[in-house]
């Protein structure tokens, strides 16, 4: 119930609302954590019987019941803090950005294009690769929920470092992918030479996450090299924080699947061969 600590702003529940009768400011009424939540006069109908209740429980697929939810790190309610570890940004966004949104404002109500082919073709100008090659997502966790389904659900197991990622082992739980994990070396580093071992998959935060570490273009290939018949998934999520981005390296390898995301701009982009 952590999620209902603080102050909650809630719709009256004695307000029928319809297509033309929407919510107004003076019908949202605050109340306070759980218990001014439950208690409240406002306490919507729809949070008794629903979701909010124990009776829904019992629709749960048994699959749920085996999860470990990914465990997000504290928001603080204040607006003077900036958590560089989840990569708030202390600049607003650039004037050019604000204005292209506005451009768009009018087009926002209609379904965008389903093969985002601009946006493919400009990704593919910028990264020196054909639109083709280029899987748009909206942000690297659901490019990575693709791909774990389709790529990397197999007999053997996939390979992921002990320490990387958090919601990797959630990932294969969800999909019930077999994995295993490769302790890192005493200097918290990923070496390659321990992931020679029978596989279906590899995946690797380049840099690590949360240590910060990268592995060289060069080591990525021979990596890539190595496991020919294996997929090599390299989670970019950082790169631009500093390390050498195995992009150039998709020309040449069709084991190579690289995900990358740019914040609230261009969300999340994956290149293939
Ligand atoms: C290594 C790594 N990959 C992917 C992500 C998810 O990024 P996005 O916000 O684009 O879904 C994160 C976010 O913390 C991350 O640390």
């Amino acid at each position: 119930m952590s999620a209902l600590r603080g102050t909650h702003f809630l719709v009256r529940p004695d307000l029928r609302l319809t297509r033309r009768r929407r919510p107004r400011r003076d019908d949202i009424v605050p109340v306070s954590g759980w218990d001014g939540f439950r208690q409240s006069a406002a306490f919507p109908r729809v949070i008794r019987s629903g979701v909010g209740s124990q009776r829904m429980n019992r629709f749960w697929s048994p699959l749920v019941g085996t999860l470990s939810p990914y465990v997000p790190g504290e928001q603080p309610r204040r607006d003077d803090v900036i958590k560089l570890n989840t990569n708030e940004n202390p600049y607003p966004p650039s004037p050019r950005v604000l204005a292209a949104i506005a451009a768009a404002q009018d087009r926002l109500r209609l379904y965008p294009d389903p093969r985002a082919s601009e946006l493919r073709e400009a990704i593919a100008g910028y990264y020196d690769v054909a639109p083709e090659q280029v899987f748009i997502g909206n942000g690297s966790d659901e490019v990575l929920a693709h791909a774990f389904p389709a790529l990397l659900q197999h007999d053997a197991a996939l390979l992921f470092s002990d320490v990387t990622y958090s919601f990797y082992p959630v990932w294969c739980g969800l999909y019930g992918v077999r994995h295993e994990e490769v302790p890192l070396d005493a200097a918290m580093r990923v070496r390659i030479a321990d992931y020679h071992r029978p596989c279906s998959a590899i995946l690797l935060a380049n840099p690590n996450a949360p240590t910060g570490i990268a592995l060289s273009r060069a080591e990525i290939e021979a990596m890539v090299r190595e496991h020919s018949d294996q997929l090599v998934v390299i989670d970019e999520a950082y790169v631009d924080f500093g390390a050498e981005s195995a992009v150039p390296l998709v020309a040449h390898h069709e084991n190579l699947l690289i995900v990358q995301t740019v914040h609230l701009v261009l969300s999340s982009i994956a290149v293939v061969r």
